[in-house]
Formats: C-alpha cells, sequence, structure tokens
C-alpha cells in the first residue's frame, strides 16, 4: 500500500464517520474535551483509540517508545500538563504491552544506538530486579514481566510527579492506571497498581503543603 492509498483510505473514513454521526466534526472543530490521557508505546500493533473503542476527542494521546514517564522529558511532561490543567482529564492511564522491543532492548547487552540512552532506566529496573526474574522459566516470561515492572514503574514516577502532586494538591479528581495490552489476544489486562491520592505514595514524594 503507497501514501496516495491512504489519502484516499482516510476520504472514505471522513464520508464514512460523517454519515454515521453527522455532527462530531462540526463538534470537534470547536473543542476537544476528551475524559482521559493516554500514554503508550509507539509500536503499531497497540493503537490507543481503536483497542478501547474511542472515537476522535474521547482520548489524549502520548506515544514513545517503552511508554516512559521522565521527569525530564519536555514532550512527556508538557502533554500531562495539558491534560491535567487544562483538559481536566480525570484518568490517565499508562498502557504497556506485552513483547515490547523496547523493554527486550533493555534487557540485552546490544547497541541499540540513541535508544540505548532512552531505555537506560528500563535497564537500571531490569538490573533491580534480577532477583524476582530469574525465577522466571523462560526469556519470554522473564520479557513479559519486565514489560509490567515496568508499567508499574511508570505509575510510580506519574504520580510523584510535579504536575499530578499539584492537582491532588488542589483537591482535584485524578487517577492513574496501570495497563498492560496483549498483542496476541488484543486484550488490556489491569495491573491494579491504581493511583489517586498522597495516601498512596510515600511522605518524601509529597510536596510541603504551605508552599
Ligand atoms: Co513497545
Amino acid at each position: 500500500m503507497n501514501v496516495s492509498e491512504l489519502l484516499a483510505n482516510n476520504k472514505r473514513w471522513a464520508q464514512q464517520v460523517s454519515e454515521e454521526q453527522p455532527e462530531l466534526f462540526a463538534t470537534l472543530s470547536k473543542q476537544q474535551t476528551p475524559k482521559y490521557l493516554w500514554i503508550g508505546c509507539s509500536d503499531s500493533r497497540v493503537p490507543a483509540n481503536e483497542i478501547v473503542g474511542l472515537l476522535p476527542g474521547q482520548l489524549f494521546v502520548h506515544r514513545n517508545v517503552g511508554n516512559l514517564v521522565k521527569h525530564v522529558d519536555f514532550n512527556c511532561q508538557s502533554v500531562i500538563q495539558y491534560a491535567v490543567d487544562v483538559l481536566k482529564v480525570e484518568n490517565i492511564i499508562i498502557c504497556g504491552h506485552y513483547g515490547c522491543g523496547g523493554i527486550k532492548v533493555a534487557m540485552e547487552n546490544t547497541n541499540a544506538g540513541i535508544s540505548d540512552y532512552w531505555l537506560r532506566s528500563v535497564k537500571d529496573h531490569f538490573w533491580f530486579n534480577q532477583k524476582e526474574l530469574k525465577k522466571l522459566d523462560s526469556d519470554e516470561d522473564r520479557l513479559n514481566r519486565m514489560c509490567e515492572i515496568n508499567v508499574i514503574r511508570q505509575v510510580s514516577n506519574l504520580s510523584r510527579s510535579k504536575i499530578v502532586q499539584t492537582a491532588w494538591q488542589r483537591g482535584q479528581q485524578l487517577h492513574v492506571h496501570g495497563w498492560i495490552y496483549s498483542v496476541n489476544d488484543g486484550v488490556i489486562h489491569d495491573l491494579k497498581v491504581d493511583r489517586h491520592g498522597f495516601k498512596d505514595e510515600e511522605d518524601i514524594y509529597e510536596p510541603d503543603n504551605d508552599s
């Protein structure tokens, strides 16, 4: 399929959506009011809107290799700030996926170029969790468990971020969820690591209430 076919696909899609929901584009042209922020992997097998059945306008999305939330990543942090402070989303979903190539690279001694810098924090968590991972039977099991550990880590990073903490401090409703998607069957699993306030976090990460 060449790119001109993609443009032809788009025309058909726009026509079909207009027929099924005549008001949708007119409504969306005025504003967006998504209730969810999705932070997922760039992997082409994990298209955010499709797998949770949401239409344009319903999901604010940030994707990068390995679905990482880093405090010094101004790209990701800008998306989070806009979602939380302006759009006032009530839920942030961090969704990883089993068999993630980014996580796999971080578990190997390969030279992946610039990705090695991006994925270094994953490699560190691979190291920290060696004891648990060595008990597993196969490389596939170790990779998949590491994909879960990475999501749990990112939920923690996000919950300790300035933007989320400030939102909780002012009493804003904001839930952080950790999910993982299976590319084998299309099913999302809830890792049940939700955070929705300071009580889920260690004191050291709480901002001073007087500041
Ligand atoms: Co991935």
